[in-house]
Formats: structure tokens, C-alpha cells, sequence
């Protein structure tokens, strides 16, 4: 049986806890450490969620499901060929810049889980993605192995999440979870009952530590799934999305001190860290350069 049956199948006993947006960061923060994976209610406002899908949605028409030079074949097969892909999402809104790159959750979050880590943290990736009916369960993996596992000393390297731009249920192949993984050990596998569907209403997100098990569910309706997978990681490692090309330098001077750092443009001060710097320009802070017109 496959594990998309199986999952389906399953009487799917493990729970998301649910926090509504208007919690303390503190306790979404402690909810989000202790399961792994929290569903945040409301997490957008409405009119904000439909701003955000006007701005995306002619992009998400153009976009192929299979863009041209896909990097491997291994990543196409990931995503399947029912997937509408919407990437650089901060240099084609505004709204995502404004009220989703610098959305305090994920600031909060953010400065209290990878903050320990490094001086700024940095969006890892925001990626737009339309799953249509057919698209497949995807694997069960953990977004943070895309970098070395860095020992103890950093235990924590992501903050992954996705909102949910429409209808997340079950049948549109919600996001599945499993609660908890995050603390497991490497090698066990979960059963069909730890797997949960992340069923949430339009505007909410699940967010997730990068070292929680997840995948995207498969799409058994007639609709199209749309969500924006959004992750942040330590301001000195390498971001999935290359930012620096991604988003035209015309774009990144006009934009706040606050997205320029969260978009990873802000020298990484490494020193009270005992560390070095990263990502200078002429010695200096690249945001203190456009903030005087030098860049
Ligand atoms: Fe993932």
C-alpha cells in the first residue's frame, strides 16, 4: 500500500495544536518548540490575503509546471508535474514584502529560535505553489537537509512554513505533518496515525521547525491547492533561492532596513559571536550603503 493510502486510510490520531495569530510570540514560540509543527489561525488578515493573491495570481497563470531547465530531474519528480511554481515572490509583491516577509510571527520567531545562532537570520525561500488535482504525496523529508547537519551547537537551522492562500483540506493534499519528529531520532520512521493533515481555512499557516517530518498531501479533488511555502535560516549560511539575483537591486533599495536584512542583504556581524563578518560591501553594511544612496 502506498503511503499516500495509508496516510488516507489511517484514523490520523496525532494532532496540530492550533494557536490563534493573536497569541503572545512567546507562547507560539514555546508551541512551536515543543510539537514541531503549530497551525496559527488567522495568521493573515483577510484583505491582506486578497491583496497577496491578486498580486500572485497572473503570475501563477503564467507559470509552467515544469519550468524550463528544471536544475535536476530528481527535483522535478519532487514537485510533480501538476505544480504551478511562483518564485522571486519578493520582487513581484508588495504585499508579501510588507505583510509576510516582516510578519512579526515569523520576526518573533525568527530572533528566538535562530537568533541564538547568528546575529540576523534571513528568508531562506518564498515559494508560490499551486498543486493541482493529481499532484502526488510528496516524500517525507525534513527541509533542513539541505544544509550538514551543524551539531548541537545549532540545533536549529530553519523556520519553515506555509500559508495557506485557498482551501487546505484533506482532499486538496493539505500539507501532512508529524508532530513531534522534530525530536526523533534520524532513522525512525512514522507510522500512518502520527501523520496529520494540516487543514486550515484560507489565511492560516502551518509552521513547522525544519527538522519536523512533513510532505505535501496529495490532491485527490478538482481544485487547485495554492499556498506560499515561506522559510527563514542563520544569516550565514546559503539560502535556497539565490536573493541577490532573484530581487533587482532597483526593488531591494526601495524597500525597508527590515526587508533588506530579512532578504538577506545585511552584512552578518559576526564578532560578538567570535566571528568575522559576511557579506560586506567596501568594508561596510550593504543596508547602511542603501540607506545613504551608495548602492
Ligand atoms: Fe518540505
Amino acid at each position: 500500500m502506498s503511503a499516500a493510502a495509508r496516510v488516507k486510510s489511517s484514523a490520523m490520531t496525532a494532532t496540530v495544536p492550533r494557536l490563534p495569530a493573536t497569541q503572545p510570540i512567546e507562547t507560539i514560540t514555546e508551541a512551536l518548540l515543543d510539537a514541531g509543527a503549530i497551525i496559527v489561525t488567522d495568521f493573515l488578515d483577510p484583505l491582506v490575503l486578497a491583496r497577496l493573491n491578486a498580486e500572485l495570481t497572473p503570475h501563477f497563470e503564467a507559470a509552467q509546471t515544469k519550468p524550463q531547465g528544471f536544475i535536476n530531474e530528481g527535483y522535478a519528480a519532487f514537485y510533480g508535474p501538476y505544480v504551478r511554481h511562483v518564485l522571486a515572490v519578493a520582487e513581484k509583491s508588495n504585499t508579501f514584502v510588507d505583510e509576510v516577509l516582516c510578519h512579526p510571527i515569523y520576526v518573533g520567531l525568527g530572533q528566538a529560535i535562530l537568533g541564538p545562532s547568528c546575529k540576523t537570520f534571513q528568508l531562506n525561500v518564498a515559494h508560490g505553489l499551486e498543486r493541482g488535482p493529481g499532484a502526488a504525496m510528496q516524500h517525507l523529508h525534513r527541509d533542513e537537509v539541505v544544509w550538514p547537519d551543524l551539531g548541537p551547537a545549532h540545533p536549529h537551522r530553519e523556520i519553515s512554513s506555509v500559508i495557506a492562500l485557498g482551501d487546505f483540506t484533506a482532499e486538496m493534499g493539505a500539507t501532512l505533518v508529524v508532530p513531534g519528529s522534530h525530536k526523533w531520532d534520524r532513522a525512525r520512521k512514522p507510522q500512518p496515525d502520527e501523520i496529520v493533515a494540516a487543514e486550515m481555512s484560507p489565511g492560516s499557516a502551518v509552521i513547522y521547525l525544519g527538522g519536523a517530518i512533513h510532505a505535501g498531501g496529495p490532491n485527490t479533488s478538482d481544485r487547485r491547492r495554492r499556498g506560499l511555502h515561506v522559510s527563514y535560516t542563520l544569516g550565514w549560511l546559503r539560502t535556497e533561492e539565490n536573493n541577490y539575483l532573484a530581487i533587482s537591486r532597483e526593488r531591494v533599495r526601495a524597500l525597508s532596513p527590515l526587508a533588506q536584512t530579512l532578504l538577506g542583504f545585511a552584512a552578518h556581524d559576526g564578532l560578538s559571536m567570535g566571528l568575522g563578518y559576511l557579506g560586506a560591501v567596501d568594508l561596510r553594511d550593504p543596508v547602511d550603503l542603501f540607506a545613504e544612496g551608495k548602492l
